[in-house]
């Protein structure tokens, strides 16, 4: 329903409000390192980064990019480009090395001394406190599909809350936990790798829990009046058939209304409890979590990358499974094996996703539709593609234009009416892509994994551009 402007979505000069927040982002796996000091305890991505055949190549984040020694060097490559804002995570076993009892001092003050360089640096903190690495005794005591997760979770909340609720900006809980659940206790692709539909659910419940139960705590022990939020990686689907109707539908439930039905309405939607009522009557639902779970949030993030299409499966042709996910033995779709991921048409990233920059418009514009009143921000968006490093420079014009894109489509969302208050590339510099390893090159930064130097890429330096001008740059 684009009104104006390039019909790819090739959009120069579009400006973005004084107060809309540029940023970059990261997660502390993908990029700290430093898995065995000052106390960090073993999580569930370095059990299944160290288990063979999970992990393109073997790669682990042993040392990814070496941030946790080199944080100062990134602080000021932060500073340099210009951004105002920076989301991170915090890694769980770093601050309670076994996801209970003990804390660790060591792990807060690296935070703290992040914290305070980014302020010292006129870069404002977006934390989330769970981007997927889980203390390892506690999936050892059985991961997200165990309720008694979800209070540790919330311990761990206050814990941090109280070190840094002085300071932090936003407060992300949890980071796709869509990944969490079905990634993790559904299709197996990622940590833990385990493989049961009813764990998966189990999970979404608790993660969703737990997102409620950090939220009151944060609330508890805060002193600095910081938003509070989550992101979700909400899909985009799109019908590939005539008769795909109730194959959107039910994607919609499992992929999105499963954690913005508890999050925003309190509320898990009828059509998710029907369509898997095969696999789990949801008794894991206690009465009081719905009330707990549902909780104002000041922003909601949503990562952004490519569309899915769907249709029913006929049961007799190959069944297409292309919904960006990778290739699995479990099903990251519990309940819902009959729908069909088709193929979409391209151009790709090199992660394989459609580049439908058209999606993150209808994605922003749905949200704002069905809660009108919640602020967004788009806390992940950017794209993997082979860059070659040569004579210092890494000339990245597809990610340019990818960027490009994405934000015009997101500019397009405002002028419709969508409260998006920022925008965080994903991601800073190239890191450990969970399953892919080092494979798949993300930053706006390229990190050459044998000396971990640092070199702004092509795509950097337009952004920079971008955030300093609150413009889409030529
Ligand atoms: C998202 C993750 C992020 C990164 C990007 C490419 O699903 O949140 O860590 O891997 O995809």
């Amino acid at each position: 329903m684009t009104t104006h402007g390039s019909p790819d979505y090739r959009d120069s000069g579009l400006e973005f409000p004084d107060d809309f927040l540029l940023g970059s982002a990261t997660a502390s796996y993908q990029i700290e390192g430093a898995v065995a000091e000052d106390g960090r305890g073993p999580s569930i991505w370095d059990t299944f980064s160290h288990t063979p055949g999970s992990v393109v190549m073997g790669d682990t984040g042993d040392i990814a990019d070496d941030h946790y020694h080199r944080l100062d060097e990134d602080l000021d490559m932060m500073k340099g480009l210009g951004l105002e804002a920076y989301r991170f995570s915090i890694a769980w076993p770093r601050i309670v090395p076994t996801g209970f009892g003990a804390i660790n001092q060591a792990g807060i003050d690296f935070y703290s001394r992040l914290v305070d360089g980014l302020i010292a640096r006129g870069i404002k903190p977006i934390a989330t406190l769970y981007h997927w690495d889980l203390p390892q005794p506690l999936e050892d005591a059985g991961g997200w599909p165990n309720r008694d997760t979800a209070y540790r979770f919330a311990e761990y909340a206050a814990v941090i809350g109280q070190a840094l609720g002085d300071r932090v900006e936003t407060w992300t809980t949890l980071n796709e936990p869509w990944c969490s659940a079905y990634l993790g206790y559904g299709s197996g692709v990622h940590a833990p790798g385990r493989t049961n539909g009813a764990d998966a659910l189990a999970a979404v419940h608790h993660l969703n829990l737990a997102h409620g139960l950090a939220l009151t705590e944060l609330r508890k022990v805060v002193t600095n009046d910081p938003d509070f939020s989550v992101t979700l990686n909400l899909h985009v689907v799109r019908p590939g058939a005539d008769n795909a109707g109730d194959a959107v539908r039910r994607i919609d439930a499992l992929a999105n209304r499963a954690f913005t039905g508890p999050m925003l309405r309190g509320e898990y939607p009828a059509d998710l409890l029907a369509d898997t009522v095969g696999i789990t009557d949801w008794a894991f639902v206690l009465p009081g979590d719905l009330e707990a779970i549902n909780q104002s949030i000041d922003v909601l993030g949503v990562n952004y990358y490519s569309t899915a299409t769907v249709r029913p499966w006929d049961g007799v042709s190959p069944k297409q499974s292309a919904d960006g996910h990778g290739r699995s033995v479990g099903s990251p779709w519990p309940g819902s094996e009959d729908v069909e991921f088709i193929a979409q048409s391209g151009p790709y990233t090199e992660m394989g996703w459609n580049i439908a920059p058209d999606g993150l418009e209808d994605l922003l514009v749905s949200l704002h539709e069905q809660f009108p009143a919640q602020p967004l921000m788009v806390t992940e968006n950017g794209a993997a593609f082979p860059d070659v490093l040569e004579d210092g420079q890494v000339r990245d014009a597809d990610r340019i234009d990818y960027l490009r894109r994405h934000f015009t489509a997101a500019h397009r969302a405002m002028e419709r009416g969508v409260d998006l208050r920022g925008y965080q590339v994903w991601s800073l510099m190239d890191n450990f892509e969970w399953a892919y390893g080092y494979t798949k090159r993300f930053g706006i930064v390229y990190v050459d994994y044998e000396t971990l130097e640092r070199t702004v890429k092509d795509s950097g330096r337009w952004y920079a551009e971008l955030v300093r001008t609150h413009r889409i740059p030529a």
